[in-house]
């Protein structure tokens, strides 16, 4: 409630002029009021799905006058929030305070139609709005009122993080620069109700939730926006069939298993939105996958979606992920950190392959702060037995129980740093004993390796697994070499120390701190340069480098 009353103030403001300033103070107050409630996963799901029910998707001409479609707009209701961004074009995302001017808005839509192509009679939340009357220059959309939907490039970052005067402020300001938006999640949570929009013609109870990084708290501007179709509410998985009563005929639409179920599912739904999903490009059925899904670019958002079902291993484990990432501002902090480092030197890619995957080093990341004295985050285990009756989960045989309840967690005070616990993350990895040892969130001890293979993370909840069975050796010792070098920068006075210059000043500051473990590595290997020498950034960051060297060089001298 007390964020609606701030977003109609901010409406009524921003009718008037101060458009731009109102929006940030909004954006920054909803932002505050989540990070202090410290809301379960279910609760932000619960609220962001209900928000994007009421939402369209709009596309407007960048001559869009704002006052008019905001007038435009107002006649089918009152407006709770809106905010424009680009994505190969001006959208605006719109959020009704009620339902009714959804129905509303869509009552009056024209379904173009012209000599050479026809439209599929589908009325989707995704709209396009032309000619609002005369345009007034003053006040059409500019890049500025756009809110950003992807990061800044790592050459950027590098300058930005240069003028910071600490390696906490740095570790902060990379989080703060990564991190979604308020407007990115709930374009995210929107795409997928629209999505639900379609899937609902097989399946009228089914929800699409996102899950990954894009509700986890690690999630980077730009990432994959991971979803899972949600038929739990229709499959009574856990209700008992009654004696006596109706229960569903099955007989002669029963699948051999719940994969083949699952793959069917996925299968219409994935014809269903190549046919008829606006904006849904390039669509993919990857159905033989150990996890069946969808993939396809949802052109509007810009968003590169997968689409999965009855996976709800991987929502047990976004669940915790964001659990662990509540209990401490650290862990996101440091698990953002990591993630861009290992971006920067190509230790996790966007193809798969035998590289380390994001949610393989996260967890690497919640062992590594588990293993400190004090520990700053608790086991899997421990987490298991504060659990209460209604914790209780079983996934296929698995026990994936943990507590929900965030006030259960008592947390031991460790006072680290987060520049001391980057340092110690490198060493404590460049020192690992990998050959012999796994990785176990669940214990918060490693163990021996029950098989082999080059790295070893167990699975929290499929314990028998390995998450890392696709990293090979070669990646494995790029990764060690790589935390061996960044703890070794990190000792040098000269490298973690602010450089001066720059700050404030004409050209670019010298890197130092967390920028220069971002630079080009020196032990990388020939694989990784060759690869850097493709993107457009790298010819930058090498220039940084080089003055970064020379002016070492001058020091010596
Ligand atoms: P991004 O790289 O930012 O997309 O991170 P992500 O965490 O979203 O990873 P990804 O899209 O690869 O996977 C989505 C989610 O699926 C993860 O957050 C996990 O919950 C789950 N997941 C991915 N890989 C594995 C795995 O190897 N094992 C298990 N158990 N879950 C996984
Ligand atoms: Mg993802």
């Amino acid at each position: 409630a007390k964020c609606l009353q701030k977003t109609d103030a901010f409406l009524h403001r921003s009718i008037g002029t101060d458009v731009v300033i109102a929006r940030a103070e909004a954006t920054r107050s909803d932002e505050s009021d989540e990070k202090n409630g410290r809301k379960s996963l279910h609760t932000l799901h619960m609220e962001r799905q209900e928000q994007a029910e009421r939402s369209v998707l709009i596309s407007c001409q960048s001559s869009t006058n704002e006052k008019k479609f905001l007038k435009y707009l107002s006649k089918h209701g009152e407006i709770n929030k809106y905010f424009f961004y680009e994505s190969y074009g001006v959208y605006a995302v719109v959020e009704f305070a009620n339902q009714e001017s959804v129905t509303s808005l869509l009552e009056g839509v024209a379904i173009p139609g012209g000599s050479h192509e026809s439209a599929v009679p589908f009325k989707s939340r995704l709209l396009s709005l032309r000619n609002l009357g005369s345009v007034d220059s003053s006040n059409q959309l500019s890049g500025r009122q756009c809110q950003p939907q992807t990061t800044i490039p790592i050459n950027e970052l590098i300058k930005r993080l240069s003028r910071e005067e600490s390696i906490d402020k740095q570790i902060s300001s990379l989080t703060e620069a990564y991190q979604l938006t308020e407007e990115n999640s709930r374009l995210r949570f929107l795409v997928c109700s629209l999505l639900k929009d379609i899937a609902t013609a097989y399946f009228p109870e089914c929800t699409i939730k996102p899950f990954g990084s894009s509700v986890n708290g690690f999630g980077k501007l730009g990432c994959d926006l991971d979803m899972l179709l949600d038929l739990d509410s229709i499959t009574g998985r856990n209700v008992k069939l009654p004696k006596s009563g109706l229960s569903l005929e099955y007989q002669m639409k029963r699948a051999n298993s719940e994969r083949a179920v699952t793959q069917s599912i996925l299968s219409v739904i994935g014809e269903c939105v190549d046919q008829f999903g606006p904006g849904c490009v390039g669509v993919q059925k990857i159905l033989n996958a150990r996890c069946p899904l969808v993939r396809f670019a949802h052109q509007p958002s810009g968003f590169q979606c997968d689409l999965t079902a009855n996976n709800r291993v991987a929502m047990k484990s976004t669940e915790l992920l964001y659990l662990y990432g509540e209990l401490d501002p650290r862990v996101r902090s440091l698990v953002f950190t990591v993630r861009c480092w290992a971006r920067a030197h190509g230790v996790t890619s966007s193809i798969p392959g035998a590289w380390i995957t994001n949610f393989s080093l996260t967890v690497m990341v919640l062992f590594f702060l588990q293993k400190r004295t004090p520990p700053i985050i608790p086991t899997l285990d421990h987490l298991r037995d504060l659990a209460g009756p209604g914790d209780k989960t079983v996934i296929e045989g698995n026990d994936c129980t943990f507590v929900s309840d965030f006030n259960k967690i008592q947390l031991q005070s460790n006072t680290e740093t987060l520049e001391q616990l980057l340092g110690e993350f490198f060493e404590f990895y460049a020192t690992f004993p990998f050959s012999r040892m796994s990785i176990n969130i669940r214990k918060g001890k490693e163990q021996n390796k029950p098989e082999v293979a080059p790295l070893h993370i167990q699975n929290p909840f499929e314990t028998s697994l390995n998450v890392s069975k696709n990293v090979n050796a070669s990646q494995l010792d790029r990764f060690v070499a790589l935390c061996q070098e960044s703890a070794w920068l990190l000792q040098q006075s000269e490298t973690s120390t602010p450089r001066g210059g720059g700050a404030g000043g004409e050209g670019a500051p010298t890197p130092w701190g967390l920028a220069t473990l971002l630079l080009p590595s020196q032990v990388a290997g020939i694989k990784s340069r060759k690869k850097r020498r493709r993107e457009p950034a790298s010819e930058r960051i090498k220039g940084l480098l080089e003055s970064l060297k020379n002016k070492n060089q001058l020091k010596k001298s």
